[in-house]
Protein backbone atom coordinates (compact mmCIF):
# COMPACT_ATOMS: atom_id res chain seq x y z
CA UNK A 1 0.00 0.00 0.00
CA UNK A 2 1.09 3.39 -0.84
CA UNK A 3 0.96 6.32 1.62
CA UNK A 4 1.41 9.95 0.28
CA UNK A 5 1.01 12.53 3.03
CA UNK A 6 -0.20 15.98 2.56
CA UNK A 7 1.54 17.93 4.81
CA UNK A 8 -0.63 21.11 6.06
CA UNK A 9 0.47 20.80 9.90
CA UNK A 10 -2.50 20.18 12.25
CA UNK A 11 -4.44 19.22 8.76
CA UNK A 12 -2.66 17.05 7.23
CA UNK A 13 -3.97 14.21 5.80
CA UNK A 14 -3.05 11.11 4.42
CA UNK A 15 -4.05 9.57 1.02
CA UNK A 16 -4.61 5.46 0.34
CA UNK A 17 -3.48 3.95 -2.56
CA UNK A 18 -4.49 0.56 -2.46
CA UNK A 19 -6.42 -1.77 -5.03
CA UNK A 20 -9.79 -3.31 -2.73
CA UNK A 21 -9.33 -1.00 -0.12
CA UNK A 22 -12.51 0.38 -0.52
CA UNK A 23 -14.01 -2.83 0.78
CA UNK A 24 -11.27 -3.21 3.78
CA UNK A 25 -13.00 -3.00 6.75
CA UNK A 26 -12.79 0.09 9.24
CA UNK A 27 -10.11 1.37 6.90
CA UNK A 28 -11.79 4.56 7.22
CA UNK A 29 -12.62 4.26 11.27
CA UNK A 30 -10.30 6.33 12.39
CA UNK A 31 -11.07 8.97 10.55
CA UNK A 32 -15.28 9.35 11.41
CA UNK A 33 -15.64 10.30 15.05
CA UNK A 34 -19.00 9.75 16.70
CA UNK A 35 -21.86 8.06 15.20
CA UNK A 36 -23.28 9.88 12.53
CA UNK A 37 -22.19 9.84 8.36
CA UNK A 38 -23.29 10.88 5.60
CA UNK A 39 -22.24 9.62 2.28
CA UNK A 40 -22.79 11.19 -0.84
CA UNK A 41 -22.79 9.86 -4.23
CA UNK A 42 -24.41 9.24 -7.32
CA UNK A 43 -27.24 7.19 -9.27
CA UNK A 44 -24.19 5.58 -11.58
CA UNK A 45 -21.97 4.77 -8.64
CA UNK A 46 -24.48 4.01 -6.34
CA UNK A 47 -25.40 0.41 -7.48
CA UNK A 48 -21.50 0.13 -8.37
CA UNK A 49 -19.93 0.37 -4.72
CA UNK A 50 -22.40 1.73 -1.96
CA UNK A 51 -23.00 -1.54 -0.57
CA UNK A 52 -19.24 -2.33 -0.27
CA UNK A 53 -18.40 1.15 1.28
CA UNK A 54 -21.43 0.90 3.81
CA UNK A 55 -19.63 -3.05 4.64
CA UNK A 56 -16.45 -1.29 5.41
CA UNK A 57 -17.72 1.44 7.69
CA UNK A 58 -17.72 0.98 11.31
CA UNK A 59 -21.57 2.07 10.89
CA UNK A 60 -24.30 2.46 8.38
CA UNK A 61 -24.51 6.12 7.30
CA UNK A 62 -27.02 8.06 5.90
CA UNK A 63 -26.99 8.59 1.82
CA UNK A 64 -27.69 11.48 -0.45
CA UNK A 65 -27.81 10.21 -4.63
CA UNK A 66 -27.64 12.82 -6.73
CA UNK A 67 -28.20 13.46 -10.04
CA UNK A 68 -24.93 12.03 -12.33
CA UNK A 69 -23.36 14.76 -14.50
CA UNK A 70 -21.61 18.12 -14.43
CA UNK A 71 -24.74 19.49 -15.31
CA UNK A 72 -26.22 19.03 -11.69
CA UNK A 73 -23.11 20.49 -9.93
CA UNK A 74 -24.92 23.43 -9.33
CA UNK A 75 -26.45 25.18 -6.20
CA UNK A 76 -29.64 23.72 -6.11
CA UNK A 77 -28.16 20.02 -5.92
CA UNK A 78 -25.48 21.46 -3.14
CA UNK A 79 -28.54 22.59 -1.31
CA UNK A 80 -29.95 18.85 -1.20
CA UNK A 81 -26.94 17.75 0.35
CA UNK A 82 -27.60 20.76 3.11
CA UNK A 83 -31.13 19.38 3.08
CA UNK A 84 -30.38 16.07 3.47
CA UNK A 85 -28.22 16.80 6.78
CA UNK A 86 -30.75 18.58 8.10
CA UNK A 87 -33.75 16.52 7.45
CA UNK A 88 -31.50 13.90 9.28
CA UNK A 89 -30.56 15.90 11.97
CA UNK A 90 -26.74 15.71 11.68
CA UNK A 91 -24.50 17.30 14.36
CA UNK A 92 -21.08 19.14 13.25
CA UNK A 93 -19.52 16.12 14.71
CA UNK A 94 -20.56 14.13 11.52
CA UNK A 95 -18.95 13.03 8.31
CA UNK A 96 -19.21 13.49 5.11
CA UNK A 97 -17.76 10.87 2.69
CA UNK A 98 -17.73 11.23 -0.91
CA UNK A 99 -17.84 8.71 -3.27
CA UNK A 100 -17.50 9.11 -6.68
CA UNK A 101 -15.67 11.61 -8.91
CA UNK A 102 -14.63 15.68 -9.01
CA UNK A 103 -18.20 16.38 -9.61
CA UNK A 104 -19.42 14.28 -5.92
CA UNK A 105 -16.21 15.10 -4.25
CA UNK A 106 -16.03 19.10 -5.04
CA UNK A 107 -19.83 18.85 -3.89
CA UNK A 108 -19.55 17.40 -0.85
CA UNK A 109 -16.29 18.88 0.16
CA UNK A 110 -18.22 22.41 -0.23
CA UNK A 111 -21.40 21.07 2.07
CA UNK A 112 -18.79 19.93 4.15
CA UNK A 113 -17.49 23.26 4.41
CA UNK A 114 -20.65 25.04 4.74
CA UNK A 115 -22.85 22.59 6.66
CA UNK A 116 -22.96 24.31 10.22
CA UNK A 117 -19.88 26.21 9.43
CA UNK A 118 -17.53 22.76 8.72
CA UNK A 119 -17.89 19.52 9.31
CA UNK A 120 -15.25 16.65 8.73
CA UNK A 121 -15.92 14.95 5.20
CA UNK A 122 -13.65 11.62 3.77
CA UNK A 123 -12.62 11.55 0.03
CA UNK A 124 -12.97 8.37 -1.75
CA UNK A 125 -12.33 9.21 -5.30
CA UNK A 126 -13.39 6.47 -8.40
CA UNK A 127 -12.52 8.14 -11.35
CA UNK A 128 -8.87 8.35 -12.47
CA UNK A 129 -9.26 12.17 -12.41
CA UNK A 130 -10.37 12.43 -8.68
CA UNK A 131 -7.90 10.24 -7.91
CA UNK A 132 -4.93 12.20 -9.16
CA UNK A 133 -6.37 15.61 -8.86
CA UNK A 134 -9.79 16.71 -7.76
CA UNK A 135 -10.01 14.44 -4.60
CA UNK A 136 -6.40 15.86 -2.74
CA UNK A 137 -5.93 19.73 -1.95
CA UNK A 138 -8.99 21.00 -0.75
CA UNK A 139 -10.56 23.14 -3.74
CA UNK A 140 -14.27 22.04 -3.40
CA UNK A 141 -17.09 24.15 -4.82
CA UNK A 142 -20.00 24.19 -7.41
CA UNK A 143 -20.72 25.89 -10.92
CA UNK A 144 -22.81 29.11 -11.85
CA UNK A 145 -24.44 29.33 -15.33
CA UNK A 146 -21.83 31.94 -16.07
CA UNK A 147 -18.74 30.56 -15.39
CA UNK A 148 -17.82 27.35 -13.94
CA UNK A 149 -16.25 26.45 -9.84
CA UNK A 150 -16.78 30.32 -9.32
CA UNK A 151 -18.66 29.74 -5.59
CA UNK A 152 -16.58 27.40 -3.43
CA UNK A 153 -14.27 27.01 -0.65
CA UNK A 154 -11.00 25.71 0.73
CA UNK A 155 -11.57 22.49 2.59
CA UNK A 156 -9.46 19.35 3.47
CA UNK A 157 -10.50 16.28 3.99
CA UNK A 158 -9.32 14.24 6.44
CA UNK A 159 -8.45 11.48 4.63
CA UNK A 160 -7.97 10.43 1.19
CA UNK A 161 -8.96 6.64 0.09
CA UNK A 162 -7.89 5.69 -3.70
CA UNK A 163 -8.58 2.09 -4.84
CA UNK A 164 -7.52 1.57 -8.41
CA UNK A 165 -10.07 -1.38 -8.84
CA UNK A 166 -12.85 0.61 -9.64
CA UNK A 167 -11.04 1.48 -12.96
CA UNK A 168 -12.87 -1.93 -14.08
CA UNK A 169 -16.23 -0.04 -14.34
CA UNK A 170 -14.87 3.13 -15.46
CA UNK A 171 -15.87 4.20 -19.40
CA UNK A 172 -12.71 5.15 -21.26
CA UNK A 173 -13.83 8.00 -22.17
CA UNK A 174 -13.38 8.83 -18.79
CA UNK A 175 -10.15 7.36 -17.99
CA UNK A 176 -8.78 9.27 -20.71
CA UNK A 177 -10.31 12.49 -19.10
CA UNK A 178 -7.88 12.04 -16.30
CA UNK A 179 -5.10 11.27 -18.17
CA UNK A 180 -4.97 14.96 -19.15
CA UNK A 181 -4.42 16.12 -15.70
CA UNK A 182 -1.74 13.35 -15.05
CA UNK A 183 -0.25 14.53 -18.15
CA UNK A 184 -0.12 17.91 -16.99
CA UNK A 185 2.11 16.97 -13.17
CA UNK A 186 4.36 15.92 -16.24
CA UNK A 187 4.73 19.14 -18.10
CA UNK A 188 4.46 21.38 -15.27
CA UNK A 189 6.66 19.68 -12.65
CA UNK A 190 8.43 16.49 -13.44
CA UNK A 191 10.19 16.23 -16.94
CA UNK A 192 11.17 12.57 -15.71
CA UNK A 193 7.60 11.56 -14.84
CA UNK A 194 6.47 12.71 -18.58
CA UNK A 195 9.27 10.36 -20.14
CA UNK A 196 7.68 7.76 -17.91
CA UNK A 197 4.47 8.79 -18.89
CA UNK A 198 5.33 8.26 -22.67
CA UNK A 199 6.99 5.08 -21.93
CA UNK A 200 3.45 3.97 -20.02
CA UNK A 201 0.15 5.97 -20.96
CA UNK A 202 -0.52 3.12 -23.40
CA UNK A 203 -0.08 0.37 -20.42
CA UNK A 204 -2.03 2.89 -18.21
CA UNK A 205 -4.79 3.08 -21.17
CA UNK A 206 -5.06 -0.71 -20.87
CA UNK A 207 -5.43 -0.27 -16.99
CA UNK A 208 -2.35 -2.27 -16.28
CA UNK A 209 -2.38 -2.25 -12.14
CA UNK A 210 1.12 -1.53 -11.22
CA UNK A 211 1.54 1.48 -14.22
CA UNK A 212 -1.86 2.84 -12.59
CA UNK A 213 -0.79 2.83 -9.17
CA UNK A 214 2.65 4.54 -10.09
CA UNK A 215 1.37 7.22 -11.89
CA UNK A 216 -1.01 7.89 -9.11
CA UNK A 217 1.08 7.82 -6.74
CA UNK A 218 3.49 10.22 -8.81
CA UNK A 219 0.45 12.37 -9.08
CA UNK A 220 -0.83 12.93 -5.28
CA UNK A 221 3.29 13.61 -4.39
CA UNK A 222 3.48 16.06 -6.67
CA UNK A 223 -0.45 17.88 -5.76
CA UNK A 224 0.42 17.44 -1.89
CA UNK A 225 3.64 18.98 -2.72
CA UNK A 226 2.52 21.61 -4.68
CA UNK A 227 -1.16 21.90 -2.08
CA UNK A 228 1.71 21.75 1.05
CA UNK A 229 3.83 25.25 -0.67
CA UNK A 230 1.04 27.06 -1.58
CA UNK A 231 -2.39 26.20 -0.28
CA UNK A 232 -4.69 29.05 -1.15
CA UNK A 233 -3.30 29.41 -4.42
CA UNK A 234 -1.40 32.66 -4.08
CA UNK A 235 1.55 31.20 -6.20
CA UNK A 236 2.71 27.54 -7.49
CA UNK A 237 -0.73 26.31 -6.92
CA UNK A 238 -1.92 28.10 -9.85
CA UNK A 239 0.34 25.70 -12.11
CA UNK A 240 -2.07 23.66 -11.21
CA UNK A 241 -4.39 25.20 -14.08
CA UNK A 242 -2.43 24.52 -17.14
CA UNK A 243 -4.19 24.69 -20.13
CA UNK A 244 -7.79 25.16 -17.98
CA UNK A 245 -8.51 29.08 -18.66
CA UNK A 246 -8.93 27.74 -22.23
CA UNK A 247 -10.19 24.15 -20.80
CA UNK A 248 -13.10 26.52 -18.69
CA UNK A 249 -13.92 28.49 -21.71
CA UNK A 250 -14.61 25.12 -23.80
CA UNK A 251 -16.28 23.94 -21.01
CA UNK A 252 -18.76 26.65 -19.84
CA UNK A 253 -19.16 27.17 -24.12
CA UNK A 254 -20.20 23.91 -24.68
CA UNK A 255 -22.38 23.48 -22.00
CA UNK A 256 -21.24 21.62 -19.20
CA UNK A 257 -20.23 17.93 -19.60
CA UNK A 258 -20.59 17.86 -23.21
CA UNK A 259 -16.60 18.16 -23.26
CA UNK A 260 -15.29 16.18 -20.26
CA UNK A 261 -13.36 18.38 -17.94
CA UNK A 262 -10.35 16.49 -18.95
CA UNK A 263 -11.28 16.23 -22.47
CA UNK A 264 -11.10 20.55 -22.24
CA UNK A 265 -8.14 20.33 -20.60
CA UNK A 266 -6.11 18.58 -22.99
CA UNK A 267 -7.32 20.86 -25.92
CA UNK A 268 -6.35 23.40 -23.65
CA UNK A 269 -3.11 22.71 -22.60
CA UNK A 270 -2.47 22.44 -26.35
CA UNK A 271 -3.32 25.70 -26.65
CA UNK A 272 -1.53 27.17 -23.42
CA UNK A 273 1.95 25.07 -25.23
CA UNK A 274 1.03 26.99 -28.44
CA UNK A 275 1.63 30.40 -26.61
CA UNK A 276 4.26 29.07 -25.06
CA UNK A 277 6.08 28.68 -27.85
CA UNK A 278 5.38 31.97 -29.38
CA UNK A 279 7.10 33.52 -26.13
CA UNK A 280 9.98 31.55 -27.45
CA UNK A 281 9.98 29.01 -23.98
CA UNK A 282 9.15 26.02 -24.89
CA UNK A 283 10.04 24.42 -29.00
CA UNK A 284 8.44 22.44 -31.26
CA UNK A 285 9.46 19.00 -29.75
CA UNK A 286 7.36 19.54 -26.59
CA UNK A 287 4.38 20.44 -28.39
CA UNK A 288 5.04 17.31 -30.71
CA UNK A 289 5.66 15.03 -27.50
CA UNK A 290 2.39 16.87 -25.77
CA UNK A 291 0.82 16.22 -28.46
CA UNK A 292 1.53 12.55 -29.26
CA UNK A 293 0.63 11.28 -25.35
CA UNK A 294 -2.34 12.73 -25.84
CA UNK A 295 -3.29 10.92 -28.83
CA UNK A 296 -2.01 7.91 -26.83
CA UNK A 297 -4.70 8.39 -24.33
CA UNK A 298 -7.32 9.26 -27.12
CA UNK A 299 -7.81 13.06 -25.56
CA UNK A 300 -8.39 15.51 -28.20
CA UNK A 301 -6.04 17.74 -29.23
CA UNK A 302 -7.87 21.05 -30.66
CA UNK A 303 -10.71 22.57 -29.37
CA UNK A 304 -14.26 22.48 -30.35
CA UNK A 305 -15.57 25.18 -33.51
CA UNK A 306 -15.36 28.43 -31.32
CA UNK A 307 -14.86 31.92 -32.43
CA UNK A 308 -12.09 33.54 -30.75
CA UNK A 309 -14.23 36.17 -28.87
CA UNK A 310 -16.50 33.10 -27.43
CA UNK A 311 -12.87 32.03 -26.25
CA UNK A 312 -11.90 35.65 -24.74
CA UNK A 313 -15.54 35.95 -23.21
CA UNK A 314 -15.51 33.00 -20.93
CA UNK A 315 -11.69 33.85 -20.00
CA UNK A 316 -12.42 37.08 -19.12
CA UNK A 317 -14.36 35.60 -16.58
CA UNK A 318 -11.44 33.05 -15.09
CA UNK A 319 -10.46 33.51 -11.84
CA UNK A 320 -6.70 33.88 -12.43
CA UNK A 321 -8.26 37.62 -14.34
CA UNK A 322 -7.08 40.39 -11.50
CA UNK A 323 -7.72 43.93 -12.03
CA UNK A 324 -9.10 42.65 -15.76
CA UNK A 325 -5.67 41.29 -16.85
CA UNK A 326 -6.22 37.87 -18.12
CA UNK A 327 -2.98 35.72 -16.99
CA UNK A 328 -2.36 32.22 -17.56
CA UNK A 329 -0.31 29.35 -16.86
CA UNK A 330 2.11 28.46 -19.45
CA UNK A 331 5.47 26.23 -19.83
CA UNK A 332 8.97 27.81 -19.15
CA UNK A 333 10.49 24.46 -20.46
CA UNK A 334 9.18 21.19 -20.04
CA UNK A 335 8.81 20.09 -16.42
CA UNK A 336 8.29 23.42 -15.26
CA UNK A 337 5.17 25.79 -15.66
CA UNK A 338 5.08 29.85 -14.48
CA UNK A 339 1.83 32.27 -14.41
CA UNK A 340 2.10 34.85 -16.43
CA UNK A 341 0.15 38.34 -18.27
CA UNK A 342 3.58 38.91 -20.04
CA UNK A 343 1.95 38.30 -23.43
CA UNK A 344 0.46 40.72 -26.05
CA UNK A 345 -3.64 40.96 -27.23
CA UNK A 346 -1.58 39.75 -30.39
CA UNK A 347 -0.11 36.79 -29.14
CA UNK A 348 -2.88 35.52 -27.76
CA UNK A 349 -5.00 36.33 -30.49
CA UNK A 350 -2.86 34.34 -32.87
CA UNK A 351 -3.07 31.09 -30.56
CA UNK A 352 -6.70 31.31 -30.59
CA UNK A 353 -6.70 31.91 -34.38
CA UNK A 354 -4.36 29.09 -34.97
CA UNK A 355 -5.62 26.38 -32.82
CA UNK A 356 -9.55 26.65 -32.88
CA UNK A 357 -10.80 23.85 -35.32
P1 LIG B 1 -17.38 13.04 -12.76
O1 LIG B 1 -17.39 13.20 -11.31
O2 LIG B 1 -18.51 13.63 -13.53
O3 LIG B 1 -17.30 11.48 -13.10
C1 LIG B 1 -17.27 11.09 -14.43
C2 LIG B 1 -18.34 10.04 -14.78
O4 LIG B 1 -17.90 8.77 -14.37
C3 LIG B 1 -19.67 10.25 -14.10
O5 LIG B 1 -20.70 9.87 -14.98
C4 LIG B 1 -19.60 9.31 -12.92
O6 LIG B 1 -20.87 8.92 -12.45
C5 LIG B 1 -18.87 8.16 -13.53
N1 LIG B 1 -18.09 7.33 -12.62
C6 LIG B 1 -17.30 7.75 -11.61
N2 LIG B 1 -16.62 6.72 -11.11
C7 LIG B 1 -17.00 5.62 -11.80
C8 LIG B 1 -16.62 4.27 -11.75
N3 LIG B 1 -15.65 3.84 -10.93
N4 LIG B 1 -17.22 3.41 -12.57
C9 LIG B 1 -18.17 3.84 -13.46
N5 LIG B 1 -18.53 5.12 -13.59
C10 LIG B 1 -17.95 6.01 -12.75
O7 LIG B 1 -16.03 13.63 -13.42
P2 LIG B 1 -14.52 13.70 -12.94
O8 LIG B 1 -13.74 13.74 -14.18
O9 LIG B 1 -14.20 12.69 -11.92
O10 LIG B 1 -14.43 15.11 -12.22
C11 LIG B 1 -14.65 16.29 -12.94
C12 LIG B 1 -14.98 17.38 -11.97
O11 LIG B 1 -13.88 17.56 -11.08
C13 LIG B 1 -15.25 18.71 -12.61
O12 LIG B 1 -16.38 19.28 -12.03
C14 LIG B 1 -14.01 19.54 -12.26
O13 LIG B 1 -14.30 20.91 -12.17
C15 LIG B 1 -13.64 18.95 -10.96
N6 LIG B 1 -12.24 19.12 -10.60
C16 LIG B 1 -11.96 19.60 -9.38
C17 LIG B 1 -10.65 19.72 -8.98
C18 LIG B 1 -10.33 20.18 -7.59
O14 LIG B 1 -9.18 20.45 -7.29
N7 LIG B 1 -11.31 20.23 -6.71
C19 LIG B 1 -9.61 19.37 -9.85
C20 LIG B 1 -9.94 18.88 -11.10
C21 LIG B 1 -11.26 18.76 -11.47
N1 LIG C 1 -6.97 21.32 -9.71
C1 LIG C 1 -6.30 22.52 -9.38
C2 LIG C 1 -6.02 22.69 -7.94
O1 LIG C 1 -6.32 21.84 -7.14
O2 LIG C 1 -5.48 23.69 -7.56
Amino acid sequence: MAITNVDLGERSYPIFIEPASLNQKDKLAPYIHGNQAMIVTNETIAPLYLDALQAALPFTADVVILPDGEAYKDLEHFNQILTALIEKRHSRKTTLIALGGGVVGDMTGFAAAAYQRGVNFIQVPTTLLSQVDSSVGGKTGVNHPLGKNMIGAFKQPQAVLIDPHVFRTLPERELSAGMAEVIKYGLIYDADFFAWLEANAAKMMALDLDACIYAIQRACEIKAEVVAKDETEQGIRAWLNLGHTFGHAIEAHMGYGQWLHGEAVAAGTMQALDLSKRLGWIDQTVIDRTQALFEICKLPVKPPAMTRDEFLKYMAVDKKVIDGTLRLVLLEQLGKATVTADFSAAQLNATLDETIA
